[in-house]
């Protein structure tokens, strides 16, 4: 199965694909993960993300296009994949949509974790994340079985540079401008399905399991 999840920043989408990921082994493919991931290994990719991702804009198209398409050409997504956080406006959708038609593939479903954003950015603000393997922990909801201590890979939780409350808002306006419009588009391939962002994790990924018919 093919799986897009969209959202505003914080709505949980990497929370609730790390969980698919988990239970399916579909590969969990988040666009602002990769670019992270380079900026740690200061790489050029990573050098040229830096300074978008810190003012909370978007990244430039073509590279951030050529880094999934190439991604999906990836042995492990032949059965399926989710895509978090991409495509994140019209031309990056149009651009997934040639690239996946030209392997004779498609998109099945687009999930849209859908919430109240006042909540969800006061959300945003309890977020850790491990610096390591990004996996997403809240200071209250979600606490590692360690303080500061990632579960998953041992590395150090830490908070992202990009959840200050200045660059949140930045992240909304750019949501609101360029990824909104993508909920009519996919709409309109009767590809849309909603679930409820605020409810708890389980319920969340219950949402998904019974739309897609994952099991
Ligand atoms: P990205 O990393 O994708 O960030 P984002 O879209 O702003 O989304 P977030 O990761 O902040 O939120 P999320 O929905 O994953 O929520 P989470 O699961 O963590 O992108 C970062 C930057 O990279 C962008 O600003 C841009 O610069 C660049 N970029 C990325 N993709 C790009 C693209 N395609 N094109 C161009 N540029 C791109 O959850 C949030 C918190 O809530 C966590 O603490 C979690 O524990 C908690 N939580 C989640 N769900 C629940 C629940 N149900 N109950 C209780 N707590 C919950
Ligand atoms: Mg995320």
């Amino acid at each position: 199965m093919n799986i897009i999840m969209l959202g505003v920043p914080g709505a949980g989408k990497g929370t609730i694909s790390k969980e698919l990921h988990e239970k399916y082994n579909l590969p969990h493919i988040s666009t602002g993960d990769i670019f992270r991931e380079n900026i740690k290994n200061n790489t050029e990719l990573g050098k040229l993300a830096k300074s978008y991702i810190d003012t909370g804009k978007l990244v430039p198209d073509d590279v951030t296009i050529n880094i999934v398409v190439d991604r999906l050409k990836r042995e492990d997504c032949k059965d399926g994949f989710i895509l978090d956080g991409f495509p994140r406006n019209i031309i990056q959708a149009d651009g997934l949509k040639k690239a996946l038609s030209a392997n004779n593939k498609k998109i099945d479903v687009v999930i849209l974790v859908d919430g109240d954003v006042d909540k969800i950015i006061k959300r945003l603000s309890g977020r850790r994340v491990c610096e390591k393997c990004g996996t997403p922990y809240h200071i209250e909801t979600l606490r590692p079985k360690v303080d500061g201590v990632c579960d998953t890979c041992g590395g150090k939780i830490i908070q992202r540079k990009d959840d200050s409350e200045e660059v949140i808002l930045d992240r909304i306006n750019v949501y609101n401008e360029q990824t909104k419009p993508l909920i009519d588009y996919y709409k309109k391939d009767n590809l849309l399905k909603s679930v409820d962002g605020l409810a708890k994790i389980e319920d969340v990924v219950k949402q998904v399991e019974d739309i897609t018919g994952l099991r």
